[in-house]
């Protein structure tokens, strides 16, 4: 595959802007890990939601690798750091777990570490 690169941005919780180059074959968890930006995570498999963010544009990104990850995820803008591979320029709010959780919860899908059952 061609090595294309994508700007990614991130918004993290204190305010601040952390832009990213990430590879088009990258997770861009791995990618902020390495230049020093310590972002949530667990499981690495994208399973858990530990890691989720939320889009603030209307980006492009693979989720392929990702164990568990719905169109319903997709269409409210959440994005699993962990596995996910970038396919445009990124803008992205970051420690959005919670906010992933409650919204698998309402639509009843898995909600890993929510409380509640993680049936499947
Ligand atoms: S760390 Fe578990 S889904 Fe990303």
């Amino acid at each position: 595959m061609a090595s294309a690169s994508y700007r990614v941005v991130l918004y993290l919780p204190d305010g601040s802007k952390k832009e990213l180059s990430v590879g088009a074959d990258e997770h861009i968890w791995d990618v902020a890990h390495a230049q020093g930006i310590d972002l949530p995570s667990i499981c690495h498999q994208g399973r858990c939601l530990t890691c989720a963010g939320r889009l603030l544009n209307t980006g492009e990104f693979d989720s392929s690798d990702s164990i568990r990850y719905f169109p319903e995820d997709r269409a409210a803008g959440f994005i699993l750091l962990c596995t996910a591979r970038p396919r445009s320029d990124l803008d992205i709010r970051t420690h959005q777990q919670w906010a992933m959780r409650e919204h698998r919860r309402a639509l009843g899908l898995p909600a890993p570490y929510s409380g509640v059952s993680d049936a499947g």
